[in-house]
């Protein structure tokens, strides 16, 4: 069987091919739902129907787990798909989130900014993860709504003002750290880095969740000893777009073609 990456467009191939670099002997399946991104602006409701559809689709193509890369689907409807659907719909199956992840990763810090979809800050997931595991740290969470757009289309010369007047947001405060909310921030990280104060560190999918999934799959030979290691990966898009097809031969090489599929019902 094989590990499943689901995200709602091109972001969550760069944690894709940051997972496949740390656990390369596994199988890969991805699923960028690039026909209806963006998720971040979207309902609970929404989000919930996509994702459900996202995972039966990764679910029938023979994956045991699947990785939600996308931080909007992990933070609005992963909970629920984890407590009411995949029990009873694929009782031997699980899926993970970023939020446990990232959370996780700020544990070090006192004052953490969070930048992400409209809907992940709206969830409010990150601060009540954070706050659980070290109450006194200070949060302070930005909406960035502008940016997912930009890096789908390819737009990389008006993301770094946009991100710019973003970061003005966090205010004068000093941030320790600052969550990258959002699977398509990691792909702009020398921007964040840039216009960041420096020292501010940066927490990030790309970084903090590869580790997390093998500490995971040592931890869970219920799963593990399921996937085969052929090393195989397969990349699935709900809409083929000139940038997903540009990054994925630059990320994968041009070997692993893109296949279009249909998940809706
Ligand atoms: N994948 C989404 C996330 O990580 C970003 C793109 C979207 O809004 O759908 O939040």
């Amino acid at each position: 069987m094989k590990i499943g990456v689901f995200d709602s467009g091109i972001g969550g191939l760069f944690t894709l091919k940051a997972i496949a670099k740390k656990l390369p002997e596994y199988d890969y399946v991805y699923l960028g739902d690039t026909k209806r991104v963006p998720y971040g602006s979207r309902s609970e409701e929404t989000i919930y129907t996509f994702l459900k559809e996202g995972i039966d689709f990764l679910f029938s193509q023979d994956c045991a787990l699947v990785v939600v890369a996308c931080n909007t689907a992990s933070t609005t409807a992963l909970r629920r798909i984890q407590q009411e659907y995949i029990p009873v719909t694929w009782p031997d199956r699980n899926a993970l989130g970023m939020i446990v992840p990232l959370a996780e990763a700020c544990m070090p810090y006192n004052n953490v900014g969070i930048i992400a979809t409209v809907a992940t800050v709206a969830s409010l997931a990150y601060p009540r993860e954070c706050l659980q595991r070290s109450p006194k740290t200070k949060l302070v969470q930005v909406p960035a709504p502008l940016l997912v757009p930009l890096i789908e289309q390819g737009e990389r010369r008006w993301i770094e003002p946009i991100l710019a007047d973003y970061l003005k947001k966090f205010g004068k405060r000093k941030l320790d750290a600052i969550v990258l909310g959002c699977t398509h921030y990691p792909i702009i990280r020398s921007l964040f880095k840039k216009l960041l104060p420096q020292g501010t560190a940066i927490i990030a999918q790309d970084t903090v969740v590869p580790k997390k999934l093998h500490t995971y799959l040592q931890n869970h030979p219920e799963i593990s000893e399921r996937l085969s290691k052929k090393k195989t990966r397969r990349l699935c898009v709900t809409e083929i777009t000139p940038e997903i097809v540009s990054l994925a031969k630059k990320w994968f090489g041009s070997k692993n073609t893109i296949e279009k599929v249909v998940i809706e019902k």
